[in-house]
């Protein structure tokens, strides 16, 4: 037997105060986006702004529906267009926050297991890590890499 241990670092940002400018036009785009959010259901309006390799950024919002599982992530309609649109391109950095009664919250909205699956396969298709800006008005955080989210992400299908 052997004990492991698994190390994530994260950096926290207060108010955005000294944010990557790339990583605040995400989030600023990500922000913009939660306008075309439609939660009625959950009232939970999500926004996602991801960075594609070829310079294109894709923004996108949580879509619900009366048959509630099927709806999606603000993130995932984001990947997944994204995909769609440009099969060759490479994410590169991908923001995600919230907003409730049209006020952006306060602290990191982190992306469900779903999503943070589907973002780990967009990883190893690309073979490039992706940087995951979570924003809140006051707290924002920022990953490297899917792994600080999701450090066993299933990959074991047999290649
Ligand atoms: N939601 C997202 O869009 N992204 C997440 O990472 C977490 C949850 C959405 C799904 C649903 O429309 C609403 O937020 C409440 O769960």
């Amino acid at each position: 037997m052997r004990q492991k241990s698994i190390n994530i670092s994260y950096e926290e940002y207060y108010s955005n105060e000294g944010l990557d400018i790339r990583d605040k036009e995400l989030l600023d785009k990500a922000i913009e986006a939660i306008k075309g959010s439609y939660a009625p259901y959950s009232k939970f309006n999500v926004g996602a702004a991801l960075r594609l390799d070829n310079g294109e950024i894709i923004s996108a919002n949580n879509q619900e529906n009366a048959a509630y599982p099927s709806g999606l992530c603000a993130e995932r309609v984001a990947i997944f267009y994204a995909h769609a649109k440009y099969p060759e391109a490479s994410i590169e950095s991908l923001a995600v926050t919230a907003s409730v009664n049209e006020k952006q919250c306060e602290t990191p909205t982190y992306p469900c297991g779903a999503c943070r699956q589907v973002m780990a396969e967009s990883e190893s298709r690309s073979g490039k890590p992706i940087r995951i800006i979570i924003g809140g008005e006051k707290v924002t955080q920022v990953v490297d890499n899917i792994g600080s989210l999701l450090p066993f992400a299933f990959d074991n299908l047999p290649k």
